[in-house]
């Protein structure tokens, strides 16, 4: 079994990024700027926000961060997206997510301008996507795809099992796997909630992608001998052993499976940093656009 190893792949990334980032001040240019708008006091929010307000300093970007109440209207919240979409010193935002239950989110992502949506989350850069077009792909698979390509793992001609068909992962990863690219050419199944013989179904995959949010989901005996697998969850679990209060835990049961996996990623240091890193590939894009 060996290791994807998201937190050291996500530090050659930014390395990378913060060496552009030099060479562009170096050259009398700006440094790209992403702005992030907070609706509320969500604390996991909060913690995403903080953390690429963390990463565009260490990249050498400009950050803003919008904070809001959590009683913002929709309209007020549209304002403001407004305001960054015609801002030319932005070059691409998020609006954190979840916003507060009276907020239309499909709205709030349709109102933000393609060309700045930096998440990818905006139906014109799903469609690009879907239509292998230039686009931000959004933050997660695209650092899923850039883990394996990485890693140079042949994903040609295997079968990729994607549990979860949220827009955000799984959907895209899907598209992504299936995609005549390098990683890619594999033939996907989605599976979801509704989804039968799923145990069988996930034993029979080359490529495991897990995507549900259900922490210790994927066990021993859904997992082929010699599967990669690739573990999206984070699930906030209580642990009063520690001073934060909970752990991080992945939607597979990593003691059960890593020995039976040819790749695994960890929880945490798999996927998570590598969808950070991801953001910054897509805010230097969004500037060089
Ligand atoms: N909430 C959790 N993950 C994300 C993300 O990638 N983008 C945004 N905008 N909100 C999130």
């Amino acid at each position: 079994m060996e290791l994807l190893d998201g937190k050291s792949c996500s530090q050659e990334i930014r390395r990378e990024i913060a060496n552009t980032v030099a060479q562009l001040k170096a050259e009398g240019k700006r440094a790209p700027h992403l702005a992030a708008i907070l609706v509320g006091d969500d604390g996991a929010s909060e913690t995403y926000v903080a953390n690429k307000v963390k990463d565009c300093e260490e990249v050498g970007f400009d950050s803003t961060v919008i904070r809001l109440p959590a009683a913002t209207s929709e309209d007020e919240l549209l304002a403001e997206v407004d305001k960054l979409n015609n801002n030319s010193n932005i070059d691409g935002f998020i609006v954190q997510l979840p916003l507060p239950d009276h907020i239309d989110e499909h709205r709030v992502t349709l109102a933000i301008d393609p060309y700045k949506d930096v998440d990818g989350f905006c139906p014109a850069n799903v469609g690009n996507m879907c239509l292998g077009l230039p686009t931000f792909v959004s933050a997660t698979p695209n650092g899923i795809m850039e883990l394996l390509a990485r890693y140079k793992i042949d994903t040609t001609g295997k079968h990729c099992v994607v549990l979860g068909r949220s827009n955000i992962v799984g959907t895209p990863m899907a598209i992504l796997m299936s995609r005549n690219t390098n990683p890619g050419n594999c033939t996907v199944t989605l599976a979801h909630s509704r989804t039968q013989n799923l145990t069988e179904l996930c034993a029979s995959a080359d490529i495991l992608v897990a995507a549900i949010g259900r922490p210790n989901f994927v066990t021993a005996d859904m997992v082929k001998p010699g599967a990669i697998v690739i573990d999206v969850g984070i699930t906030r679990v209580e642990d009063s052993s520690r001073a934060s209060g909970f752990k991080l835990v992945g939607d597979v049961d990593f003691e059960a499976v890593a020995d039976k996996s040819a790749y695994i990623t960890p929880v945490p240091g798999g996927v998570g940093p590598m969808t950070r890193a991801s953001l910054m590939q897509n805010t230097l894009k969004a500037y060089q656009r």
